[in-house]
């Protein structure tokens, strides 16, 4: 695919994303704030269908993973010993002529400037530390200075003797937290994949020492089940051992999960041995003992750490990369969104083919709503537009009340994929859907 085709498919989606109510550039009737996304109805059923199964596919054999919600506001302190404060930044340069800002490491601005043409006209290459800083509280000197995480790991950290002394959990055990982080990233881009304001979902693994390289093994093993459970095309995933020089200095080793973007392979998520740095730090700057007693040795240790980190937004816009087709249908060309049902915002949609059949078809949307499924009731426009409409949305089946319902107690089941149709008795819709969910 050449630079243009990955411009036409992203501008698809992103064309998509609107048309139906997935995503919002936010605060759009105000001109809209660069790198920051409002989620539609369609959106946020895709998400909280990605989280569920996020967290069904930290299941292991191993140990408990138990769940975590930080605040998103930490303390100067926190950052301070985490290394956020210091090392935390992009190098950047600006256009002397236009004054826009970059990233030093864009390739594009090789060529030139990508706002204004002008060659070789640029600032030297400075610092910028992404973190967002504020003050909490009235008085405004150094020790109100707080900052929004930038990643969801570090609140993990703190909190790593709390979890352990107020639940069962033992070593090895995982602390898993979805939620927001926020950097403020000099050029954000690609829509969705690289944002100002977005939600993590990290999973930080504490382990011995001695058992961390074969729980970091494990891991990047493991992992790819997420991906293969949200349906996405394995051919597009690869992982990617880190270079010994991409390493941070406290890491033994790290593996990107890669997906293959219409504008190239790009990190997904991070699967990263980090040693004992992080508990270290924090239990150095605060004073706090973080170590855990071990009854077999009878000696104190820090623990090591295996994190699984990937963005939620990011992994939203792989999906719909991954589902989105175009094909002709009865001699139109339809769009389809192929997502796995268990991310299929709607599960289905149940359609009388004229008026006439409005009132016993929502007898059945009723009795399919009660158990607890979500999906749509639709009876405005032509059939073949209300297929077309729910194609584009990914709901995998569509169920059809006909003239012929009444009397032979059968609904018309048509797959959003295959666009077959068969007829299927109407005490048979649920387990039709139950089936199809456990794929
Ligand atoms: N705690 C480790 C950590 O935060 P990271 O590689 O900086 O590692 C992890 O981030 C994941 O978060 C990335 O693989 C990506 O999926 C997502 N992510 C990072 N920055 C992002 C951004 N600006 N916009 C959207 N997603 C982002």
């Amino acid at each position: 695919m050449n630079i243009q085709e990955s411009a036409n498919s992203l501008e698809k989606i992103v064309a998509l994303c609107k048309r139906r109510g997935f995503v919002y550039q936010s605060a759009e009737i105000y001109g809209g704030l660069n790198g920051v996304y409002d989620f539609g109805h369609l959106g946020s059923l895709i998400k909280s269908n990605l989280r569920q199964t996020w967290i069904e596919s930290l299941q292991n054999p191993y140990g408990c993973v138990v769940m975590f919600e930080g605040a998103l506001l930490g303390p100067e302190a926190v950052w301070k010993a985490s290394g956020h404060v210091d090392h935390f930044s992009d190098p950047m340069v600006d256009c002397l002529n236009c004054k826009r800002r970059f990233r030093a490491d864009d390739p594009d601005i090789a060529k030139g400037c990508p706002a204004c043409g002008k060659k070789d006209s640029w600032t030297p290459v400075r610092q910028f530390n992404m973190m967002f800083k504020t003050e909490v509280g009235a008085a405004a000197d150094g020790s109100s200075i707080a900052y929004l995480r930038p990643e969801t790991a570090q609140s993990i950290f703190i909190n790593f003797k709390n979890v352990l002394s107020t639940t069962r959990v033992k070593i090895p055990f995982g602390i898993a937290q979805i939620g927001k982080a926020f950097r403020n990233e000099i050029t954000p881009k690609q829509f969705l994949f690289r944002m100002r304001e977005f939600e993590q979902m990290e999973m930080e693994w504490f382990c011995k020492g001695e058992m961390a390289l074969e729980y970091f093994e494990f891991w990047c093993a493991h992992r790819l089940n997420f991906y293969r459970m949200i349906g996405i095309n394995m051919n597009n995933i690869r992982q990617r051992p880190h270079e010994k020089d991409e390493l941070a200095h406290y890491s033994t080793c790290c593996t990107d999960v890669e997906y293959k973007f219409p504008f190239g392979w790009k990190e997904m998520e991070g699967i990263a041995h980090r040693g004992a740095f992080d508990l270290t730090q924090h239990s150095t700057h605060s004073g706090k003992d973080l170590s855990v007693f071990d009854e077999e040795t009878k000696t104190s240790y820090i623990p090591t750490v295996v994190e699984c980190s990937v963005g939620t937004d990011r992994t939203f816009l792989m999906v719909l990369f991954d589902a989105y087709d175009e094909d002709v249908v009865e001699g139109e060309t339809r769009v389809v969104l192929r997502l796995a049902p268990r991310i299929a915002p709607i599960k289905a949609a149940i359609l009388p083919l004229t008026k006439k059949q409005t009132e016993a078809a929502m007898c059945l949307y009723a009795d399919i709503k009660k158990l607890g499924y979500q999906i749509e009731f639709d009876e405005s426009g032509s059939i073949g537009k209300r297929y077309r409409r729910q194609d584009e949305i990914g709901t995998p089946v569509c169920f059809t009340y006909d003239f012929d319902s009444d009397n032979d107690g059968s609904v018309t089941a048509r797959d959003r994929d295959t666009t077959k149709q068969e007829r299927i008795g109407i005490d048979q819709v649920p387990a039709y859907i139950k089936k199809m969910l456990e794929k």
